[in-house]
């Protein structure tokens, strides 16, 4: 673990942490090259310094609407994921980040697009602040996007594994992803081994994709600590 201080820590807040690690991944972006961008409030601080090197790079490929929105809106071209057959690098924030890598997202709803992106890259850099580093995956609510004519069966399948798995709502209603599906978040789960249950839920029937990312984990992690931003690696 490597790591760097670019300013006194005693003050910094949440949202200064985000940032900085934000700002720290610009140095995985390969000059004249796409980079593939992913989603949430973290993610958000990478766009924004981002566009300070947007006349470096040809572009991003995106994992959702909003980062989309967001890149456009700072002048950066957005490349659709299909015409790009690989990325050298995939900068995206996470829920939850274990010692080997291992991840929890979809906290922002986007794992779908951000597993899809993630597997176009060939390495993962994942920016967070230290509150996201955990010995185990499951303590954060686990996002699982499904189709909703199988979101009961999901919810009973979890069940049975000992979670309780809930449908996300938003206002009141069903929140419907990008992809025009809904999401469970499920509760009470010991994920100890990634690996095997991102494979065990992912041939659920009307499963889309569980937010488990193991066989898509970092290589790489920004991790925003009181003392600044250290470095792991996996
Ligand atoms: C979005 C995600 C985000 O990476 C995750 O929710 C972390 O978000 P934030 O940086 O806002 O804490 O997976 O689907």
């Amino acid at each position: 673990m490597s790591n760097s201080n670019p300013q006194s820590s005693a003050t910094l807040s949440q949202d200064d942490l985000k940032t900085l690690v934000g700002q720290a991944a610009l140095h995985y972006v390969v000059p004249g090259e796409i980079v593939g961008v992913g989603t949430g409030s973290t993610v958000n601080k990478f766009i924004d310094a981002l566009a300070s090197m947007k006349d470096q790079i040809k572009g991003a490929v995106s994992s959702s609407v909003a980062s989309t929105e967001r890149l456009k809106a700072l002048g950066i071209p957005v490349f659709d994921s299909n015409d790009v057959a690989e990325l050298s690098v995939y900068i995206d924030g996470a829920d939850e980040i274990d010692g080997q890598g291992n991840m929890v997202k979809g906290g922002g709803a986007a794992l779908t697009r951000e597993k899809i992106v993630a597997a176009l890259s060939r390495k993962f850099v994942c920016i967070a602040d230290e509150s996201k580093l955990v010995p185990m995956l499951g303590k954060y609510p686990l996002p699982v996007e499904v189709i909703p004519m199988a979101a009961q069966q999901v919810i009973r399948q979890f069940a049975a594994m000992g979670g309780q798995a809930r449908i996300r709502l938003k206002d009141g209603q069903p929140l419907v992803t990008d992809n025009g599906q809904i999401l469970v978040d499920v509760t009470g789960l010991q994920i100890s081994d990634p690996l095997a249950f991102e494979s065990q839920v992912s041939q659920w029937p009307g499963v889309v994709t569980v937010g488990v990312f193991a066989f898509q984990k970092a290589q790489v992690c920004l991790l925003g600590t009181a003392s600044g931003v250290k470095t792991l690696t996996f």
